[in-house]
Order: structure tokens, then C-alpha cells, then sequence
């Protein structure tokens, strides 16, 4: 008995989280961002995206591209940036067969898509990021679209970075750039690595989800109302992101945890300014954000005034969950100050460094 073959791939893709924000296109058919910007991919053992998608080789006509993301049907909208991702996708792949006479032909298949984030999706975690960058990944595996057949991560970085900006950053681990590039074409945008993970492995992300819920402005939109009508982005891609990103940069390259945290928080602080300057308003953070922000900003002061630097730098993404960046020799420190403000996370939580949770205590005010 012959059965026909089965072209499948599964990959899962990590989030990453900015400390130098994307906010703004200047073209927004290619994603061309406003100002260049900079990023921590997270380790994929917690927050990733689970993508498998498969070649519908025995369909009839009405066979087509299909998506579910956490098991619910999501429409593919023609010219829409999925849409995008398949084609330059498919296009490749074509190449691909017409050089390699042995590969199957496959490209003409329809696919069919299941994603899955073990995260709260549209919340600000990333999950547009993680989210492209894995279905990229599944498509280059079903393709093999590799480095031996001549395909590069920066090129597979380009074109996720069409199915959503952040997922370009996500193409690759450690510390990443996307460099914002000059050319109308694209051609230059993309991201590079700044340093691997091993490079300053001592750092550790904390994610606080102060709300599971899905965001009342996506990032696509949201950005695009900034660009239209806030006067602070223009300073903030023309003053301060340039400076920023080298001064980052290089506090990377020095492991200098304090001046990276510093920059982190002003860029954060930033962004949120920069929203609340769009009209009509968009407020991503909310009371327990901004109570966290307190928390974080007493203890580095009190640090501080001991001599002993600063110990924690939050960071906002489009939505109130807090991303807190820490060295693991003060992880336990920070985790238990956070559990005894806001006990109510504690029940939930994964506790690799054996953090107990005490009564709650008012957030001091600055
Ligand atoms: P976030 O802050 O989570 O990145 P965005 O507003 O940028 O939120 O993007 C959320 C959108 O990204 C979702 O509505 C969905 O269209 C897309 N997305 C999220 N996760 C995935 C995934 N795993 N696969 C494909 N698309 C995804
Ligand atoms: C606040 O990449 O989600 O997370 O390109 O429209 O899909 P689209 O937007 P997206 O924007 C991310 C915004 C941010 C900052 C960042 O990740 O740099
Ligand atoms: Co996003």
C-alpha cells in the first residue's frame, strides 16, 4: 500500500523584549520603522510561540491558506501581512525547486496553520513578535529554505519583519538591533546581532502579568495614530533614539548593568510619554504598572544610597505587563519584594529561586 507524503513542520520561537521601543513606520506596507531599535530575546523554555504548519497536497479547488491561533480560526486577509509571509515564502521555495530538480514541488500547496502561545497573546508580552517569527520558522523548516540552500537568517529576518516589526528581532537570540536602515526598499532593515546570549548571561527578564487581557489598541494601530499626530515622537526619533541606542550598545558590550538599566527605564518612560502625547490618548500602563514603577524606583534608590548600584530596570511594551530586568545575584531579592507588594501573583508562580510570599505591604510613594 503507497500513501502520498506529508510535508509538515513544527517550531516554536521566543518573545523578545525592547529596551529601545519601535514606535512608528515610515512605510507601513513594508514595515519600515521610524527609529532603529534594540532588544533581548527571552529564552524559549517560558514565553515562545508553538507554530506547525502543513501542505494540503489532496485539497479540492476550494483548498486555501488557512490559520488558527490558540485554536480559534483567524482570517487571512489578501494583501494582508501573513499573506505577505506565505508569498515571499512560497517565492523562495520556487527558486529553490527551480534550481534543485530533486525537491518536490511544493510550493503551490495550500497550508494550513495551527499557532499556539503559552502566554497571554495581545496583552504586551510580544506575541506578534514570537508569533511571526515562528511561523517564519516553521516555513523555512517546511521549505528548507537553510544556509546550505543559500538562504540567510538576515534574509528570513526581512521578510518577518513584514509580518510584524518586532518579529525581526526575534529571528535571532541574545541582544538584538534592528537598524531602522535608509533605503526605500527595505533592503537594509533588518536586525543584527549585538551580542550572543553567553555574552552577559547573568541577566534575567521577570515577567509580571498585571493583566491577561487582550489590549484596546494593537501596536499596528496605535503606532500609526502616534506617527499622525505626536509632535514628542519627531524629538524622540531625531534626539534621543540615536544617542540612545550607542549609549545601550556599548553598555552591553561592558556588561554595565547600571547605565543599562538607565537607559532602559528613560526609553520606557519615554514610549508612554509618547503615547500619552498621541491623540486621542493611548494608555498602555495602568495603576498596578505605575505602582510597580514606584517599587522598582525605591529600591534602586535605597540600593543606590548604599553603594551598591542599581538593582532592577522595568520596561513597558504596548500593554500593563511589567518586563523587569535584574541580575541574577539580586533575582531572590527582587521576587520577594514583588511577591510582598503584590501577593496575589504568587499563587500562579513558577519559583525557580524558591521565593516565599509574605503579607501584602503598601507600595512606598516617591
Ligand atoms: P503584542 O503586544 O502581543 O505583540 P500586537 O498588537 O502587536 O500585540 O499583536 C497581536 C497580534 O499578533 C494578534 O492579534 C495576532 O494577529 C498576532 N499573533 C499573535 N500571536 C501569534 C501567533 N502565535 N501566530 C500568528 N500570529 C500571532
Ligand atoms: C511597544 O512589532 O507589535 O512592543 O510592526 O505593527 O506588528 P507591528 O508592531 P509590533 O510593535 C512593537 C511595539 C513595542 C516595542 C518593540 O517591541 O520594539
Ligand atoms: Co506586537
Amino acid at each position: 500500500m503507497s500513501s502520498s507524503p506529508v510535508y509538515e513542520a513544527t517550531c516554536t520561537a521566543p518573545v523578545n523584549i525592547a529596551v529601545v521601543k519601535y514606535w512608528g513606520k515610515r512605510d507601513t506596507s513594508l514595515i519600515l520603522p521610524t527609529n532603529s531599535s534594540l532588544s533581548v530575546t527571552l529564552s524559549q523554555d517560558h514565553l515562545r510561540s508553538l507554530t506547525s504548519a502543513r501542505c494540503i497536497t489532496s485539497g479540492g479547488a476550494d483548498a486555501r491558506d488557512r490559520l488558527w491561533l490558540n485554536g480559534e480560526e483567524e482570517e487571512i486577509k489578501q494583501g494582508g501581512r501573513t499573506e505577505r509571509c506565505l508569498s515571499e515564502m512560497r517565492k523562495m521555495r520556487k527558486e529553490l525547486e527551480a534550481s534543485n530538480s530533486s525537491l518536490p514541488h511544493i510550493a503551490d500547496f495550500p497550508i494550513h496553520i495551527a499557532s499556539e502561545n503559552n502566554f497571554p497573546t495581545a496583552a504586551g508580552l510580544a506575541s506578534s513578535a514570537s508569533g511571526l517569527s515562528a511561523l517564519i520558522a516553521t516555513l523555512t523548516t517546511l521549505y528548507a529554505l537553510t544556509p546550505e540552500n543559500g538562504v540567510s537568517v538576515s534574509s528570513l529576518s526581512r521578510i518577518a519583519r513584514q509580518g510584524s516589526g518586532s518579529a525581526c528581532r526575534s529571528m535571532f537570540g541574545g541582544y538584538v538591533a534592528w537598524e531602522m536602515g535608509l533605503k526605500d526598499d527595505g533592503s537594509d532593515s533588518v536586525a543584527v546581532e549585538v551580542a550572543p546570549v553567553e555574552h552577559w548571561p547573568d541577566l534575567h527578564a521577570l515577567i509580571l502579568v498585571v493583566s491577561d487581557k487582550k489590549k484596546g489598541t494593537p501596536s499596528t494601530a496605535g503606532m500609526q495614530r502616534t506617527v499622525a499626530t505626536s509632535a514628542l515622537l519627531q524629538h524622540r526619533i531625531k534626539e534621543v533614539v540615536p544617542a540612545r541606542m550607542q549609549r545601550i550598545t556599548t553598555a552591553i558590550q561592558n556588561r554595565d548593568f547600571d547605565a543599562f538599566a538607565e537607559e532602559t527605564m528613560a526609553d520606557s518612560n519615554q514610549f508612554h510619554a509618547v503615547c500619552l502625547d498621541t491623540f486621542p490618548p493611548i494608555f498602555y500602563m495602568n495603576d498596578v504598572s505605575r505602582a510597580v514603577i514606584q517599587l522598582v524606583t525605591e529600591l534602586n534608590r535605597a540600593s543606590v544610597e548604599k553603594g551598591e548600584g542599581v538593582k532592577a530596570a522595568y520596561t513597558y511594551d504596548a500593554g500593563p505587563n511589567a518586563v523587569l530586568y535584574v541580575q541574577e545575584k539580586d533575582v531572590k531579592q527582587v521576587l520577594e519584594l514583588v511577591l510582598r507588594y503584590f501577593p496575589q501573583t504568587a499563587e500562579s508562580f513558577p519559583d525557580p529561586f524558591n521565593v516565599g510570599a509574605k503579607p501584602a505591604q503598601d507600595v512606598p510613594q516617591g
